[in-house]
């Protein structure tokens, strides 16, 4: 069997498209802009290269982007002084911090600082808990992300079997919690999980995210499940070039699964293009708006 493949890249530019419909509609008919507030605190290259993205992003789709980039020594103080007065921005509709912050910051702290109404990000702890109890809420975007490639290509998902491999807080919890409320059987496995590639090989649904490079191979996957790999690890490949891979092992797991999202071009479009869906969403909320249809979970 060869897997389908399931193209991340284009299903990130249908949801921006949709995105940037219902941002000319919202100016046309309210004359609101979405506005999205990212703040970077140091010099970290990949999340610079994150911002960067996500500020283009978010411009194209016609909203307003801001970007505030302190200094790696930014005390607690002015970083809480500052998510205080976007809270209090009518123009900001979704704040979100990058992660990870410079180590004498309490991460915690800063992210539960934010108005939860303005979570793009979904990691407030109230966020967290509307999720977990099945309420409305703002959901993580790279596991909204992989709920939807899911949806596109199974339809429903009741009643499947699904293994999340990886317990992160960003990824594993929520995916969790999203599959449950889609009806899934669900198993949250990690490293430590006993077993471990039996466990994944009942799945029908196998979402990997362990952080660590094509650790699922194909002898882990049952025949015919569909794998959505969240990885994105750069390791060095022939000639000493680093290539980008995955948590699982494209070549062999693409032979034995029904479908596969490749790294690069899976997951990995579909978190900025959730996290202007979020923006959308809140935006739309704060003003007492229906919100945007398929673009929440
Ligand atoms: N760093 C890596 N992934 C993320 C994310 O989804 N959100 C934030 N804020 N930081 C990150």
């Amino acid at each position: 069997m060869t897997a389908q493949i399931i193209d991340g890249k284009a299903f990130a530019a249908t949801v921006r498209a949709k995105v940037a419909d219902h941002v000319a509609r919202l100016q046309a008919d309210h004359g609101l802009t979405p506005g999205l507030a990212v703040v970077l605190v140091g010099e970290d290259p990949a999340s610079q290269v994150y911002v960067r993205s996500k500020g283009k992003q978010t411009k194209e789709a016609g909203m307003l982007s801001v970007e505030h980039k302190l200094s790696p020594d930014t005390s607690e103080e002015d970083l809480l002084k500052l998510i205080a007065d976007l809270n209090a921005d009518p123009s900001i509709h979704g704040i979100l911090v990058q992660l990870p912050l410079p180590d004498h910051l309490d991460s915690d702290l800063v992210i539960n600082a934010i108005d939860p109404a303005k979570d793009v990000d979904g990691f407030h702890i109230s966020n967290v808990g509307l999720l977990g109890t099945g309420q409305k809420s703002m959901v993580p975007c790279t596991p909204l992300g992989c709920l939807m490639l899911l949806r596109d290509h199974l339809g429903s998902l009741s009643g499947l079997n699904a293994v999340v491999v990886g317990r992160s807080n960003i990824v594993g919890k929520p995916m969790a919690q999203l599959l449950l409320g889609d009806s899934c059987t669900v198993t949250v496995a990690h490293s430590r999980t006993k077993n471990l590639q039996d466990v994944v090989r009942a799945a029908d649904i196998v979402v990997a995210a362990v952080g660590r490079p094509e650790m699922v191979t194909g002898d882990w996957i049952g025949e015919g499940a569909t794998v959505i790999d969240v990885g994105i690890n750069r390791i060095e490949g022939e000639g000493g070039k680093t290539k980008l891979v995955g948590d699982v092992d494209f070549e062999s797991a693409s032979k034995v699964a029904g479908a596969i999202t490749p790294v690069p071009g899976g997951v990995g479009p579909m978190t900025i293009a959730c996290l202007l869906a979020n923006t959308i969403t809140a935006c739309c909320r704060a003003n007492g708006l229906p919100e945007p249809e398929g673009l929440t979970a």
